[in-house]
């Protein structure tokens, strides 16, 4: 690649120190945007950020927040316009699981995912969404949901509400903002082999692969080159959509 084209660009990925979120940050790096590596730990952030910024060489900073925080979120807000001056990519990636059958799901369960997984997006996109629809030829979002929210998984009626719930909220700022130029749409992937479903059981996590019509688990990189696609200009004209990348789990929905 001759001009990398994302040079100048600036991208915020949230849960980005490991996992589907780092290599959406790698990715969108590759092709020269800087980078906000936004987590939980301000090491893990800059751990990251220091490893991408070498790799890539892309300036990445690490912002230690807690999405779930409406403060942190505004503070993180701040610190991105006094280093980069604006912000062109958000994708909204944070999400935790706390699997259990409804019978026996705890209130708090209930309220942790709700709050990382919807309320998050929710307090992150509206604190950055002023510098989004400044930015010079149109700014990106990206949810990342999932085929749970698609499919309603037995054991996941926190996991998949919320991430059901990102849908609609997709669709909405896809509306609410495409006169300004900002498109809005959402991934929802299948299983993919990361920390978040290295918890699962053996036995849960191989029957996840058998319902893979693809036959194999995804891997980060399969979510991570639609989130770059969805942010170049070839999908200038595509807001408010939602994709599978699932390895055909959800064919029909
Ligand atoms: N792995 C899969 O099979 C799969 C499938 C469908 C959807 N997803 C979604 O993809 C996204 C990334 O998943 P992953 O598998 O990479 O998970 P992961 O657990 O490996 O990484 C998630 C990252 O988010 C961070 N995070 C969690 N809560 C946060 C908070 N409150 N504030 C800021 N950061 C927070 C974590 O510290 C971690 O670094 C999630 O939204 C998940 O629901 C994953």
């Amino acid at each position: 690649m001759s001009e990398k084209p994302f040079k100048g660009k600036v991208a915020l990925v949230t849960g980005s120190a490991r996992g589907i979120g780092r290599s959406i940050a790698e990715d969108l790096a590759e092709w020269g945007a800087d980078q906000v590596i936004l987590d939980m730990k301000q090491e893990d952030c800059d751990k990251t950020a220091q490893e991408i910024s070498s790799e890539f060489a892309v300036k990445a900073v690490g912002v230690a927040c807690n999405v779930t925080n409406k403060e942190q979120v505004g503070q993180a807000a701040d610190k991105i316009k006094a280093e980069f001056g604006g912000l062109n990519f958000l994708v909204n990636n944070a999400g935790i699981l706390r699997d259990n059958l409804l019978i026996r799901m705890k209130e708090e369960d209930w309220d942790i995912v709700m709050d990382v997984n919807l309320k998050g997006p929710f307090l992150v996109t509206q604190g950055m969404l002023r510098m989004l629809m400044k930015a010079d030829g149109g700014g990106r979002i990206v949810n990342i949901s999932s085929v749970s929210g698609l499919v309603g998984q037995a054991g996941q009626a926190n996991y998949s509400s919320s991430k059901s719930g990102l849908i609609g909220f997709t669709k909405v700022v896809a509306r609410e903002y495409a006169s300004k130029g900002l498109l809005c749409n959402a991934i929802c992937p299948g299983y993919v082999q990361t920390d978040l479903t290295g918890g699962l059981t053996e036995e849960v996590q191989q029957m996840l692969k058998e319902s893979i019509p693809l036959g194999r688990a995804g891997k980060v990189e399969d979510i991570s080159r639609v989130v770059r696609f969805l942010c170049s200009d070839d999908a200038s004209f595509i807001t408010g959509n939602v994709i599978r990348v699932d390895g055909g789990t959800a064919i029909g929905m």
